[in-house]
């Protein structure tokens, strides 16, 4: 495990715009099953660990309410600033939450491990906690092993009956390669999440060019894999 990763890492990601995970367009497994959720028009969508994902856009554009969760103020103020909104930010508990003026969406900048409903009760985009859908990307890779089981737990504290989440990871098998990305595996998502929710694999598919980062340590193959996660 690297124990180099915790938030100075990621806030030091920000600062030295090292970030090789985000995207310039929306991802493509969020378009091609997104209608197979059957999320209704205006519902709370979470976009936990969302940096500055152009998905939260193709989000807002699907007609719904979005509210985001990013430790980096510099991630937050970028997808403002790149999306040409305008925002206002007040304190929230241990968070600062960033509000768009003219559209529906809200980013709580903060540790996700401080959340608590009672803060998400306040929001004003939501009528009543918890979430009707989470869109989760690139989130598990980022967490340690040990983080992540801390990380499923507030799986079960977000969702109620009738949430529904889209989940992507990856999973490779290496002795060499220290995450961020870390590896995510299948059995892990199943035994931390089984208890109370349906977990069904929507596809996986192999990443066709490896960055030289992982060339580098020895790694040939990375499997992507999409999850839809529903509460039991
Ligand atoms: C791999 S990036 C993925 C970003 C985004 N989901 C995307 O698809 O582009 C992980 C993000 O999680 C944020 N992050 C890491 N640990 C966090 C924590 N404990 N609480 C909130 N955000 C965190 C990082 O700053 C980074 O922006």
């Amino acid at each position: 495990m690297n124990h180099q990763v915790d938030n100075s890492f990621w806030f030091n990601c920000w600062e030295n715009n090292n970030l090789g995970f985000n995207q310039e367009t929306p991802n493509s497994t969020l378009i091609n099953f997104f209608s197979t959720f059957s999320i209704p028009a205006k519902s709370c969508v979470f976009v936990p660990l969302c940096g500055k994902s152009i998905d939260m856009i193709w989000l807002l554009n699907q007609g719904l309410e979005i509210v985001g969760l990013e430790l980096s103020p510099l991630a937050i103020q970028a997808f403002f600033e790149e999306n040409n909104l305008l925002y206002s930010k007040r304190a929230l508990g241990p968070f600062t939450l960033w509000e768009a003026k003219d559209r529906p969406i809200t980013i709580l900048e903060g540790d996700i491990f401080l959340l608590e409903l009672k803060y998400l009760d306040e929001l004003k985009l939501l009528k009543k906690s918890p979430f009707h859908f989470i869109y989760d990307r690139a989130s598990l890779i980022a967490l340690p092993s040990k983080i992540r089981a801390k990380y499923y737990k507030l799986y079960k504290t977000l969702m109620q009956s009738k949430s529904k989440a889209l989940l992507l990871t990856i999973e490779y098998s290496s002795d060499n390669f220290e995450g961020p990305p870390f590896s995510v595996p299948e059995d892990e998502i199943i035994s931390s999440l089984e208890s109370e929710f349906n977990i069904h694999l929507l596809g996986k598919e192999k990443v066709k060019t490896l960055s030289p980062r992982f060339l580098e340590s020895g790694l040939k193959e990375i499997t992507q894999k999409a999850y839809r996660i529903e509460k039991c």
